[in-house]
């Protein structure tokens, strides 16, 4: 465990989509750190979500940041439009991108944090390089495209590998876990690493967001499990 607290991204994937800037405002009064966007193509992923024009909708109605995770082709042809809309902080998929240094250089160029995410099937060898030019890396601890599902078993000893090799090469980027996180796993997964906890059916799906968060914020410090 890195000792630091682990901050709380609620995903809006998990709200009621016809009330979202209610689901905004909730997530403000829960005391997250983040709200995670899922921004879902039809290709990427066989899901389509929301794009910049929704959230561009939303970024008025709050202060806190907006972590948008792209699960789509082509990232680059569209990121800019995504922090035009607000984008604090902006991950693509290492499948979907081949050129993740000028992404990285792009977001920064803005003022935003960029990220890389990867998915449950894929060689965490592939982040090798860019753990040393990213902010954060997002760790699929399910196969992306919906909410709710399952928490994959080896999840656990997966970021412990990242944070192994994130230390190995003397990079300061840290690691976000999204996919069936729940109070049963957010205290194993801060201790092998994970520094930011995405959660959508455990903070949306319990009815009361403000006690989901705090559940995920007491059991990642190992308060309950
Ligand atoms: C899945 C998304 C996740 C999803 C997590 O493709 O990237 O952010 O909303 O939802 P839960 O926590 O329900 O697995
Ligand atoms: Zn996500």
């Amino acid at each position: 465990m890195t000792g630091a607290p682990v901050r709380i991204a609620p995903s809006l994937l998990s709200a009621d989509f016809g009330r979202l800037a209610d689901a905004v405002a909730t997530c403000e009064g829960a005391d997250a750190e983040w709200i995670h966007f899922d921004v879902m193509d039809g290709r990427f992923v066989p899901n389509l979500t929301v794009g910049p024009i929704v959230l561009k909708a939303l970024r008025g109605l709050t202060k806190l940041p907006f972590d948008v995770h792209l699960m789509i082709e082509e990232p680059l042809r569209t990121a800019e439009q995504y922090l035009d809309a607000g984008a604090a902080r902006l991950a693509v998929h290492v499948e979907a991108e081949a050129h993740l240094h000028r992404f990285a250089q792009l977001v920064r160029s803005r003022g935003a944090s960029p990220g890389v995410a990867i998915n449950p099937g894929t060689s965490l060898v592939l982040l090798d390089e860019a753990v040393r030019f990213v902010d954060f890396i997002l760790v699929m601890t399910v196969n992306p495209g919906w909410g709710g599902q399952s928490f994959l078993p080896g999840s656990v000893a997966r970021v412990r590998e990242l944070s192994d090799l994130i230390r190995s090469r003397g990079a300061a980027c840290e690691i976000a876990v999204d996919g069936g996180v729940s109070p049963a796993n957010a205290g194993a997964l801060a201790s092998a690493g994970a520094g930011h906890l995405v959660a959508g059916a455990s903070v949306f799906g319990r009815g009361d967001v403000a006690a989901g968060v705090a559940a995920l914020r007491e059991a990642a410090a190992g308060l309950r499990a």
